[in-house]
C-alpha cells in the first residue's frame, strides 16, 4: 500500500474506563506491559513457570532456524498431566470443569477428578487400538463433553489430534484424514441442532470410503439414534473405555511434540493443516486466558460459546481454562433452541462471569431485541469478549449495554489459527474500552501496521497487519508442506509475519482491524474497508446486520455494494434504500456512499461465522455463484437471490 491515507476514518469517541473492583485486584498492569517490553524473552520464561514441566527448560525462544520457531525447547510436559492430575493433586479435584448443558436440557457437570478419569480412561483405550505418541487421530464429534476427553486422551498419549468442525461435511473430513495420515477417528452417532438428532456416523462412513488406512473409530453414544457399525472398525466409545482403568501414567514429551493440526477452511485451494507443538501452545493460552479475561479461577464461571472444532475452542475451552483450573460451560446447541432467550438463560443457571463469543452472535441478539436478554438476570457477568471479525462500535455498545448491564469491559480479541492464542487485545481492568478498537498488543507480543515497504505506518494511518517477533503459541508449520508455510506467512515481508489483515493506528496508537486485505475496497483511489461502512450501516436504528463489498465498476475501480437486514421492528418503507445511503454518507463522507443497498433476509456465513463476502460480490456482479459448500446453509443464496430486484 503506497497510499496509506484512509479516507474514512470514523470517529468514533465514546469511552469506557475499566471498573474500579475490577482494577483494584488486576491481573494485569503498566508495570506487566513494561516488563515485557523489557525483555520479552524473559518475560515468557516467567509465564512458563505456570505450566508444570517434567524437565524445567533452560530457554525461551531458539530463532536459530527462521521462520521455524522453537520455544522452551530443552523442557518436557505433559498437556493433560498439567490441564488435569496437577489440579487434582493440587486438592481440586471436586471443582467442577464443566457444566455441560445439552440443547435438549439435559446437563451434566464434571468435576476435574471425573474428568481426568474419564481422560486416563480413554488414553488407556487409544493405547489398546494401538495409537502411539506421534500417530494422529480424527475427532469428529458434536459439542459433548467427549470431544474434550477425546482431544485431552490424544494429549495424554503424545497422538496430535486433528478436530474436525461436526458441522462439515464427509468430503471435508475425508480431505483431512488424507492430508494428516489419520488411521483412528473418534466421533458419534450424532448430535443435537435445532431441536432434533440430526446424525454424524454416517457422514464418518461416507468419509471412509475414500480413507482405507483408517483402521478404528470410537463411537460416543450422544443421541442414541439407530447407527450402523462396521464389524472389525467401529467400536462403541462406551464399550471401550468400560474395560479400561481409570489410571494412566502420563509420559513426559519434549516441548515441541507436536499438539494438535487444525485446519483452516480454505478460502482457496487445499485447507491448510496448522501445527501446534505443546509447550509454547500452553503457555500461550494459559497466560492470556488468565490475562485477557481478568480471571479469577477460583470464582469465575467462564464460557467461551465456540464450538471445540475451531482454534477458539481448542485455546479457550480446553487447553486454557483447564490449565489455569477453570470452571468452565460447554453448550451443545443453537442460541435459539428451544427460543431465543437461551443463552441468557444458560448464563443466568450457571451465574456465568466471563462470556466470549463472535460479533455475529452479538448481531443476532441485536437483531432479536433487546428484550429477551432483559428477561433474565444477566447480573454475574463482569469480563465481556469477541472473537472472530471486527466488532462494529453499534454491537459493542450494545453488547456492553444490554448484556453487561452498562458494567462489564468488552475485550475485542484479535487473533487467528495460526497465532493460537490472544495478539491484540485490550485488558479488562486496565484498559479505557474503545468501541470498535482491539486496541493494544498483547504483554510480549510484537505487532506492527506497516505499509507496502514494511515502513510502520504514522497514527492516523492504515497499512498491514504484521507480527514482528515469535511467541510462544505461534503456528510452526504447516502439515506436510513447510514451503507452504514460508511462502503464505513469511515472504511477503523479510523477517516478519504477514497476518493477511489490514489495521489502522488511530491517534492515541490504538490498533483498529480493516478485516482481511482482501476486503478492503478501493473506490475511485480511496481505501475503504468494508468493515466500517457495515459498522455505519449497522449503527442506523432500523438495520440489524450488513455486509459489504466492493464490486467491479467501470468508473469508479470498485463501487460499494450492500446487504443488509433489517431489525424485525423496523418498518421497510421504499424510501429505506435512500434513506440508508445518506445515514452511510453523513456518517463517512459521501465517497463512502453505497452504490446500492439490497435488503435481504440471510447473509451467507460460513460454518465458523464469517460473512462470505466472495458470494456476496458474485451477486453484486451478476456472476454465477461461485463454490457454496463451506455455507452453513447453501439455500441461503437462493433466500436472497428471489427477494432481489432484478435477481440474475
Ligand atoms: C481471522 C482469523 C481467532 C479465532 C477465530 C477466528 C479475523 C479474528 C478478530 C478481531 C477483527 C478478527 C481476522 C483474522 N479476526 N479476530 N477481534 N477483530 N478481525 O480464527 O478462522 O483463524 O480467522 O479472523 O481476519 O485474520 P480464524
Amino acid at each position: 500500500m503506497s497510499d496509506t491515507e484512509w479516507s474514512n476514518l470514523s470517529t468514533e469517541d465514546r469511552r469506557f474506563p475499566p471498573p474500579p473492583e475490577l482494577v483494584a485486584e488486576a491481573n494485569v498492569t503498566a508495570e506487566t506491559y513494561a516488563r515485557a517490553a523489557e525483555d520479552p524473552d524473559a518475560f515468557w520464561a516467567e509465564q512458563a513457570r505456570r505450566i508444570s514441566w517434567g524437565t524445567e527448560p533452560t530457554e525461551s525462544l531458539d530463532w536459530s532456524n527462521p521462520p521455524f520457531a522453537k520455544w522452551f525447547a530443552d523442557g518436557t510436559l505433559n498437556a493433560a498431566y498439567n490441564c488435569l492430575d496437577r489440579h487434582v493433586e493440587a486438592g481440586l479435584g471436586d471443582r467442577v470443569a464443566f457444566h455441560f448443558e445439552g440443547e435438549p436440557g439435559d446437563s451434566r457437570a464434571l468435576t476435574y477428578a471425573e474428568l481426568t478419569r474419564e481422560v486416563c480412561r480413554a488414553a488407556n483405550a487409544l493405547t489398546a487400538l494401538g495409537v502411539r505418541a506421534g500417530d494422529r487421530v480424527a475427532i469428529y464429534l458434536p459439542m459433548v463433553p467427549e470431544a474434550v476427553v477425546a482431544m485431552l486422551a490424544c494429549a495424554r498419549i503424545g497422538a496430535p489430534h486433528v478436530v474436525v468442525f461436526g458441522g462439515f461435511s464427509a468430503d471435508a473430513l475425508s480431505t483431512r484424514i488424507l492430508d494428516c495420515g489419520v488411521e483412528v477417528v473418534i466421533t458419534a452417532d450424532g448430535g443435537y441442532r435445532r431441536g432434533s438428532a440430526s446424525a454424524l456416523k454416517p457422514a464418518v462412513d461416507a468419509a471412509l470410503e475414500k480413507c482405507p488406512d483408517v483402521r478404528s473409530v470410537l463411537v460416543v453414544q450422544r443421541t442414541g439414534q439407530e447407527t450402523a457399525m462396521t464389524e472389525g472398525r467401529d467400536i462403541w466409545w462406551h464399550d471401550a473405555l468400560a474395560a479400561e482403568s481409570d489410571q494412566h501414567t502420563p509420559e513426559m514429551f519434549p516441548a515441541e511434540h507436536p499438539l494438535y493440526v487444525m485446519y483452516t477452511s480454505g478460502s482457496t485451494g487445499k485447507p491448510k493443516g496448522i501445527l501446534h507443538t505443546t509447550g509454547g501452545y500452553l503457555v500461550g493460552t494459559s497466560y492470556t486466558q488468565w490475562a485477557t479475561f481478568d480471571l479469577k479461577a477460583d470464582r469465575d464461571v467462564f464460557w467461551t460459546a465456540a464450538d471445540i472444532g475451531w482454534v477458539t475452542g481448542h485455546s479457550y475451552l480446553v487447553y486454557g481454562p483447564l490449565s489455569n483450573a477453570t470452571t468452565s460451560v460447554m453448550y451443545e446447541g443453537t442460541p435459539d433452541t428451544p427460543h431465543q432467550g437461551r443463552w441468557w438463560e444458560i448464563v443466568e443457571k450457571y451465574r456465568v462471569s466471563i462470556l466470549y463469543c463472535a460479533p455475529t452472535a452479538i448481531r443476532t441478539f441485536m437483531k432479536w431485541g433487546a428484550d429477551i436478554p432483559a428477561r433474565h438476570d444477566l447480573s454475574s457477568l463482569r469480563v465481556l469478549g469477541s472473537v472472530g471479525e471486527p466488532i462494529n462500535p453499534e454491537a459493542y455498545v450494545w453488547y456492553r449495554e444490554n448484556i453487561g448491564g452498562g458494567r462489564t469491559p468488552v475485550v475485542d480479541t484479535w487473533w487467528q489459527t495460526e497465532t493460537g492464542m490472544h495478539m491484540i487485545t485490550p485488558m479488562p481492568a486496565l484498559s479505557v474500552g474503545k468501541p470498535g478498537a482491539a486496541m493494544t498488543p498483547f504483554p510480549g507480543v510484537s505487532i506492527d501496521v506497516v505499509d507496502d515497504e514494511a515502513n510502520p505506518v504514522a497514527n492516523g494511518h492504515a497499512g498491514l497487519l504484521v507480527i514482528t517477533k515469535p511467541w510462544p503459541s505461534m503456528l510452526r508449520t504447516l502439515w506436510g508442506d513447510d514451503q507452504r508455510y514460508v511462502d503464505t506467512y513469511w515472504s511477503r515481508f523479510e523477517g516478519l509475519y504477514f497476518a493477511g489483515d489490514g489495521a489502522k493506528r488511530d491517534a492515541d496508537g490504538d490498533i483498529w482491524l480493516l478485516g482481511r486485505v482482501d476486503d478492503v475496497m478501493n473506490v475511485s483511489g480511496h481505501r475503504m474497508s468494508t468493515t466500517e461502512i457495515e459498522s455505519s450501516l449497522v449503527s442506523h436504528p432500523k438495520v440489524a446486520e450488513a455486509a459489504v463489498v466492493g464490486a467491479t465498476d467501470e468508473t469508479t475501480g470498485q463501487a460499494i455494494v450492500a446487504f443488509v437486514i433489517l431489525r424485525e421492528d423496523a418498518e421497510a418503507g421504499d424510501d429505506i434504500v435512500a434513506e440508508l445511503r445518506a445515514h452511510v454518507a453523513k456518517d463517512i463522507g459521501p465517497i463512502a456512499r453505497p452504490r446500492s443497498i439490497m435488503v435481504v433476509p440471510e447473509l451467507p456465513k460460513t460454518r465458523s461465522g464469517k460473512i462470505m463476502r466472495r458470494l456476496l460480490r458474485d451477486i453484486a456482479e451478476n456472476r454465477a455463484l461461485g463454490d457454496v459448500t463451506t455455507l452453513t446453509d447453501s439455500s441461503v443464496m437462493d433466500l436472497i437471490k428471489d427477494k432481489l430486484p432484478s435477481a440474475p
